[in-house]
């Protein structure tokens, strides 16, 4: 256990726990996108911004992919982190109007109206799905695609995979619901990837597998 400071409280926590991790066991709210216990942490959301003091420094970091050192203070709630965090989900939400997991953070976040101009995406890229598909299934089936403001996500080069298993850890994991596994008697269809895969039966437990 070791000795840290959060909003002005001192507790002492396990020291592999992340900064995250640390002031969510103190039950204080931080927002997080990319973020999910069962995966590595990205870092690419930057919502779960903190501000962190170690030795008199005081800097801004993402707490999801902050280990704690002693004696750390951590600021979760100053006027400026609130503030890019504000920012940060507005611009999230003008890439992806309407999406029910922003508006709720929204409301929770007090951010009242978007200033950035509208696009019309349903996915902000939190890559969680990119990182079930190679951390927990292994198979890598997905991935970024292009650069920049045309980053996507989707199979090499927005094709079908042919390693994709039909699985759905994608679709279960994903906080937009950006994309739907349909099956239709013994063929799936993994919308927004254009894959589709013919399983069968198992005569024992009635669940489909792909051939
Ligand atoms: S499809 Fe969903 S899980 Fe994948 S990057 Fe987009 S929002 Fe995140
Ligand atoms: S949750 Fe930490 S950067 Fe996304």
């Amino acid at each position: 256990m070791i000795p840290i400071t959060i909003n002005d409280k001192q507790t002492k926590v396990p020291e592999d726990l992340s900064v995250l991790e640390a002031v969510r066991e103190q039950g204080i709210y931080i927002p997080t996108l990319c973020y999910h216990e069962a995966l590595e942490p990205a870092g690419s959301c930057r919502l779960c911004i903190v501000e962190v003091e170690e030795r008199g420094r005081v800097r801004t970091a993402a707490s999801c992919v902050t280990p704690l050192t002693p004696n750390m203070i951590i600021r979760t709630d100053t006027e400026k982190i609130l503030k890019i965090r504000r920012i940060l989900l507005e611009l999230l939400m003008a890439r992806c109007p309407g999406l029910k997991v922003l508006e709720q953070m929204a409301a929770q976040m007090g951010v009242k109206k978007v200033r950035f101009a509208q696009e019309d995406d349903d996915c902000f890229l939190c890559g969680q799905c990119v990182r079930a598909c190679s951390e927990i299934v292994g198979v890598s089936a997905i991935g970024f695609s292009d650069r920049g403001v045309n980053n996507k996500i989707g199979a090499p080069f927005l094709k079908a995979s042919n390693v994709c298993i039909s699985c759905g850890t994608c679709t279960t994991i994903c906080p937009a619901g950006t994309f739907h596994l349909e099956r239709v008697d013994n063929l799936v269809s993994l919308h927004r990837y254009s894959n589709e895969y013919h399983q069968e039966k198992c005569r024992v437990c009635g669940d489909h597998f792909v051939v």
